[in-house]
Order: structure tokens, then C-alpha cells, then sequence
């Protein structure tokens, strides 16, 4: 697997890479790899002949009070993991490859509705800021394929409708959320859990399949099905943000008789934001 720190031998190298012929698979993320993440790159290299990943901390997507600076940092252990599943180049830019003119000075890519919403509500600036670093990476990276977990559904969702907004040539590819043998959804947040917490922390997923369950059998509704997933979090202990059934195409809220749906859920345990759909 080659490093690459800058720009211009990431240019180089995918320059020579291309040359070999095949679609470049392109796997962002913000380092602190676990299986979900593995996940992401075996999906990459199922379906392309060369494998990018990135890592970056991407200071726009955190707002005030929020973990940037403390945001888990396992470098060495990242590269192994990712030389194992034969990635082709880590991509590693430093802040002021992505932001040249800093971080606050910069064109920024909106994506409005989807950005304001759920996650939106409640982070404000996140995904003007994973938007734009995204948009950021691609024209780096230039892939033909991006893959991105499931996990962050409201962030998939709206990069597919950015790439489609602006007529990106980059096909978004979904991977199934990973999970560990309780349920709980993989994170690189996981690890800021103390040992009460974690053991009520997969008590977010069962809630997430008591909707499901009610959803599926018939129960039309939502409005009280959320409202008893919020009373048994906050039973459990956590600080509910939201739980919300939506329409998994745009995350709308469902017209009745809409049956193609998500549940989707954030909560606090301690200092803890989990989220999670279903
Ligand atoms: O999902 C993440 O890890 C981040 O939001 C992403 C897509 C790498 C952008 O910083």
C-alpha cells in the first residue's frame, strides 16, 4: 500500500494506478478504523481493481463543544488494518491541503433540506461541513466509486444527492451497517463509553427493532411508536435527541400507507452521542 501525504503525488500515483485500467473505489474516512470501516474497504476492493482510503479529521464537520480535538487518533494500527485488505493508497492530507486559505475561509458545498433536518437539527453545521469535505476529497481523489456505511444513513443519503446535484461522476456505493454481537453499531465513538454505559448502549438498537417490529405488524401510528421508543431510551438512561420513522428515500416525513421506511434514532449516554437506524 503507498502513503501519500500531498496532493501531487496522490495525483501521480493515481495517474500510474489508472493507467492499469479499472475504476478507482474511494473509501473516506476520519481514521480510528474498527470492521465496520473494514467493511467499507472490502466492499471497495470487491468491485474495483484499485482501492483508495482516506483519513482525515475534518475540522468543518464538528461544531462548537464537540469532540475534534479529542477524536480518537490509532494511525499505525489504521495503516496495518488497512494493508491488510489491500488497499492501494492511504491518502493522509493534512488540514491545509483541504483547506489552503483555513478552514473557516473556504467555498463550502450546501445541501439544503437534507442538511437541516434529524442530524441537522441538532448538529447545525455538520453537514455543511461533511458535504464540502467531501466534495473536496472527490475532486482529489477523482474516484468512480465512493462507499460509504449505512450507519450514517442521513449522511449517505445526502451525498447521493450531492454527487447528483452537481452532476458528480461518481457512482455511491451503501454497505450494510456492522455491528457487535449485542448490536450495537460500530463507531469509533464506542470507545468513549465507560463500562454502564456500554452495557445499556445496544439497548438503542433493540428499540430501533421494537419499532420495526410494530411498523411491520400493522401499527400505523408513528407519531406514538416514536413517541414509546423515546420513553423506553430515556427509561434506559439515555437523553433522547430523536427517534423518528421517515421515508427512506429522502427521510421525509411518511405519507400514510408509505411502506419503504427508516427508522432512525440519536441519543446521548453520559457525554456518549450514539446514533443509529434501522
Ligand atoms: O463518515 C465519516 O467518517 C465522515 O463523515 C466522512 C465521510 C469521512 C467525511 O469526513
Amino acid at each position: 500500500m503507498e502513503i501519500t501525504r500531498d496532493t501531487a503525488s496522490l495525483r501521480q500515483l493515481l495517474h500510474f494506478l489508472r493507467g492499469k485500467g479499472g475504476r478507482v473505489a474511494f473509501v473516506p474516512t476520519m481514521g480510528n478504523l474498527h470492521a465496520g470501516h473494514a467493511q467499507l474497504v472490502r466492499h471497495a476492493r470487491s468491485i474495483s481493481p484499485v482501492v483508495v482510503a482516506s483519513i482525515f479529521v475534518n475540522p468543518l464537520q464538528f461544531g462548537e463543544g464537540e469532540d475534534y480535538a479529542s477524536y480518537p487518533s490509532t494511525l499505525d494500527a489504521d495503516r496495518e488494518l488497512l494493508d491488510d485488505l489491500d488497499a492501494d493508497v492511504l491518502f493522509l492530507p493534512g488540514v491545509e491541503d483541504i483547506y489552503p486559505g483555513g478552514s473557516e475561509h473556504t467555498a463550502t458545498v450546501v445541501v439544503p433540506g437534507l442538511n437541516a433536518i434529524l442530524e441537522g437539527e441538532h448538529r447545525p453545521t455538520h453537514f455543511d461541513g461533511v458535504s464540502t469535505v467531501v466534495a473536496k476529497l472527490f475532486g482529489l481523489v477523482q474516484p468512480d466509486i465512493a462507499v460509504f456505511g449505512e450507519k450514517d444513513y442521513q449522511q449517505l443519503l445526502l451525498i447521493r444527492q450531492m454527487v447528483a446535484d452537481l452532476c458528480m461522476p461518481v457512482d455511491i456505493e451503501a454497505v450494510a451497517t456492522v455491528r457487535e454481537a449485542d448490536g450495537l453499531a460500530m463507531s469509533s465513538r464506542n470507545s468513549y463509553l465507560g463500562a454502564n454505559e456500554r452495557a445499556v448502549a445496544a439497548q438503542l438498537y433493540n428499540t430501533l427493532l421494537d419499532v420495526k417490529t410494530l411498523v411491520e405488524s400493522g401499527e400505523a401510528d408513528y407519531t406514538g411508536v416514536e413517541a414509546a421508543a423515546r420513553q423506553q431510551l430515556e427509561e434506559a438512561g439515555f437523553v433522547v435527541d430523536y427517534v423518528s420513522i421517515r421515508r427512506a428515500a429522502d427521510l421525509a416525513v411518511p405519507a400514510p400507507g408509505e411502506r419503504v421506511l427508516r427508522a432512525l434514532a440519536a441519543a446521548r449516554l453520559g457525554t456518549t452521542r450514539l446514533i443509529d437506524n434501522i
